[in-house]
C-alpha cells in the first residue's frame, strides 16, 4: 500500500524491500490500492494551542478510514506563540519547509494538517501549496470565552489590556492576578479575532477548510465530527485529484482577502497571505489589499476591531455566513476543499437575525471600509500596515515628534526613563525590528506607552516600527515598515525631535525631514553589527528573508518560474 520513489538502482528490489516494510507497518496486499493520507500532526505540550488534537486526529483517521484510505500520522515541528524565543515568525519558514518536505519526500497520496496557534496555519500552507499534493487544513479551533465578574475576556486583547491598566495603577496585583487565571480558560488558539483565528477564517474563504473549521470552539462535540469529515473528504480530494493549486487561486485568495477585511483580522495574515500566494507564483501587492479594503464593509464585530469572540461568531453562523453576506463581492465558482464551488457551499447557510449583532448586514456595516490599510511615503517607499479600526480615530491624522529606539533592547532599557522626553503627541520609533533586523520581525510593534504618560491617563499614541504585533493588539500602531532599517530603509534614518506625519484617510507616511539631509544621513549610515545569531537556522534566515511587503518568505523557497514549477509537480 505504501509507495515510495526511493531507488537502489534495481525495480525489483525497491518493491520487495518496499513490501517488507509495508508488512514492518502491520498492512498487507490487499490494502495496496488504497489512498494514503498522511495526518501531519502537530501536537506538542509546549505548544499548548495544539496540546489537545491527539482525539482530532483520531477522528481524522476514522473518517480516513470510513472513506476506504489509509491513515498514517507524522509529526512536523510545532512552534506555540507563547513558548518560543525569541519569536514564532522566525520558525514559520522553517515550518514550511518541513511540512513541504515531508509531504514530498513521504509516500502519501494527500494530506491533512493540523494547524491552530498562530504561525502554524500559514507555514503548512506554504508548504502544502509548494508540495501540491491534495491537502486539507484542519485546526484545533478557538478557546471558549473566559468570563470574570460577568465580563467576557479574550485572549490575548485582554492580557494586554488589563496589563496596561495595571501599569496605570488603576488595577491592583491581587486582581490581575485572579483575571490572570481567567484569560485562556480551555483548550484552543486565542479566541478573539487575532492572528490564529484570522488565518483560520481566511483558509475557509481560501477553500482549504471544511465550512464551519475556523470558528467551532475547541471544545465542541461538532469540532469532532468536522475531524472526521475532514478526513472523509480528503480521500475523495485524492481520488478527484483536486490539489491547492486548483484551490488556491489568485481569485480565492482575492475572496482570502476581502474576508480579512470584512472581519478585521489580524495585520500578521497580510504577510502570509503574500507568503503563501507567493509558493504558486501568484504575486499579492499590498497596493491588492488597499484596494480590497476599500471596496470591502466592515461586517464582523470582532475583538480586537470590535465587541465579540470566535465562540460569539460560532453561534452567529461562524465564517460561512460572513462569507454568505460577503457574496456579492466574491468570486463565489471558486473550486474549495469539498469538492465543490463555494456557491455550491453557501447554498444553504442562512443568517439568523439574532446573529446581526455579531455579523452585520453587507447593507449596514460596522464600517464602510475593511480592517487595515496600506500606507505610502519617504518613510515606507515599500509600504506600511495600519489596522485603523483598532486605533484611536483622533490619532489617525497625526504630527507629531519622533521617539527613536535603536533596537528591542533599548527600548525595553529606555522606554520607562522618567528623563524620557516624550508627550503624548510624540510618535514612538522602533528601528531595526524587522526581519532581518530582530531577526524574525517579532511582535513588538504595540510599542508601550511610557508608564509616566500612562499614569496621566494616556492610553493610546502613534507608535512606528518595521516589526508586526499580535493579531490582538490594538492601538495607533504603524507596522510592517519597509525597506526595514536594518536594510537601508528610511524608517533607520529617523532621529529623535524629527516630525513624521501620519494621515491615513490619504494613505500617508511621511518623514518631514528635507530630501538633502535624509541623503546625508544615508552616507552616514551603517549597517548594524550583528553580535547575535551568527549561526545555524536563525543565520540562514537572515541571509534569505524577503521583506513583509514581499511575505516574508525565503527567497530560495518562492518557485523558480511559475508554469515550470507547478508543471512539475500536477
Ligand atoms: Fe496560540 Fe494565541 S498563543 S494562538
Amino acid at each position: 500500500m505504501v509507495r515510495t520513489k526511493t531507488s537502489y538502482g534495481d525495480a525489483g528490489f525497491s518493491d520487495f524491500i518496499q513490501r517488507a516494510f509495508n508488512r514492518h507497518l502491520g498492512y498487507g496486499n490487499e490494502e495496496s490500492s488504497k489512498p494514503v493520507i498522511g495526518i501531519c500532526n502537530t501536537f506538542s505540550e509546549v505548544n499548548r494551542c495544539h496540546a489537545h488534537v491527539q482525539p482530532l486526529v483520531e477522528a481524522i483517521k476514522r473518517g480516513v478510514i470510513m472513506a476506504g484510505g489509509v491513515p498514517l500520522e507524522f509529526p512536523t515541528i510545532s512552534v506555540g506563540e507563547m513558548f518560543t524565543s525569541p519569536t514564532t515568525m522566525l520558525y514559520r519558514n522553517l515550518v514550511a519547509m518541513d511540512t513541504e518536505e515531508m509531504i514530498s519526500a513521504q509516500p502519501v497520496d494527500g494530506v491533512v494538517l493540523i494547524g491552530g496557534c498562530d504561525k502554524m496555519a500559514p507555514a503548512q500552507l506554504m508548504g502544502a501549496a509548494s508540495a501540491n499534493k491534495p491537502a486539507i487544513l484542519f485546526t484545533g479551533g478557538p478557546m471558549n470565552n473566559g468570563i470574570y465578574k460577568g465580563k467576557t475576556l479574550g485572549a490575548c486583547s485582554d492580557c494586554r489590556y488589563f496589563w496596561q491598566e495595571y501599569k496605570a495603577g488603576t488595577l491592583e496585583e491581587e486582581e490581575l492576578d485572579v483575571i490572570n487565571e481567567k484569560l485562556a480558560p480551555t483548550p484552543g488558539h486565542c479566541m478573539v479575532m487575532g492572528s490564529a483565528s484570522t488565518i483560520a477564517a481566511c483558509t475557509e474563504a481560501l477553500g482549504m477548510m471544511l465550512p464551519g473549521g475556523s470558528a467551532t470552539p475547541a471544545t465542541e462535540n461538532y469540532r469532532v465530527h468536522l475531524a472526521q469529515e475532514t478526513g472523509k473528504q480528503i480521500v475523495q480530494l485524492v481520488e478527484s485529484d483536486i490539489r491547492p493549486v486548483n484551490i488556491m487561486t489568485r481569485n480565492a485568495f482575492e475572496n482570502a482577502i476581502r474576508t480579512l477585511m470584512a472581519i478585521g483580522g489580524s495585520t500578521n495574515t497580510v504577510i502570509h497571505l503574500i507568503a503563501i500566494a507567493g509558493r504558486l507564483g501568484i504575486k499579492l501587492h499590498l497596493d491588492d489589499f488597499d484596494k480590497l479594503s476599500s471596496s470591502t464593509p466592515f461586517i464582523a464585530n470582532m475583538r480586537p476591531a470590535g465587541n465579540y469572540q470566535m465562540q460569539d461568531l460560532y453561534h452567529a453562523g461562524g465564517i460561512p455566513a460572513v462569507l454568505k453576506e460577503l457574496s456579492p463581492l466574491l468570486h463565489v465558482g471558486e473550486l474549495t476543499v469539498t469538492g465543490q464551488t463555494l456557491a455550491e457551499n453557501l447554498e444553504q447557510v442562512e443568517i439568523h437575525q439574532e446573529a446581526r449583532e455579531v455579523i452585520h448586514p453587507i447593507s449596514a456595516p460596522l464600517h464602510e471600509d475593511g480592517g487595515i490599510n496600506v500606507l505610502k511615503g519617504n518613510l515606507a517607499p515599500d509600504g506600511a500596515i495600519i489596522k485603523p479600526k483598532a486605533a484611536s480615530s483622533s490619532l489617525l491624522k497625526h504630527r507629531g515628534q519622533a521617539v527613536v529606539f535603536t533596537s528591542l533592547e533599548d527600548l525595553e532599557e529606555r522606554i520607562n526613563d522618567p528623563q524620557l522626553q516624550v508627550t503624548p503627541d510624540s510618535v514612538l520609533v522602533l528601528q531595526n525590528a524587522g526581519p532581518v533586523g530582530a531577526p524574525g520581525m517579532p511582535e513588538a510593534g504595540m510599542i508601550p506607552i511610557p508608564d509616566k504618560l500612562l499614569k496621566r491617563g494616556v492610553r493610546d499614541m502613534v507608535r512606528l516600527s518595521d516589526c508586526r504585533m499580535s493579531g490582538t493588539a490594538f492601538g495607533t500602531v504603524i507596522l510592517h515598515v519597509a525597506p526595514e532599517a536594518a536594510v537601508g530603509g528610511p524608517i533607520g534614518l529617523i532621529r529623535d525631535g524629527d516630525m513624521i506625519e501620519l494621515d491615513v484617510e490619504n494613505r500617508k507616511l511621511e518623514l518631514l525631514v528635507s530630501d538633502e539631509e535624509l541623503e546625508n544621513r544615508k552616507v552616514d549610515w551603517k549597517e548594524p553589527e550583528f553580535t547575535n545569531y551568527q549561526r545555524g537556522y536563525p543565520l540562514m534566515y537572515r541571509n534569505h528573508v524577503l521583506q513583509a511587503d514581499q511575505g516574508c518568505d525565503f527567497d530560495f523557497l518562492l518557485p523558480v518560474k511559475k508554469e515550470e514549477a507547478l508543471a512539475s509537480q500536477v
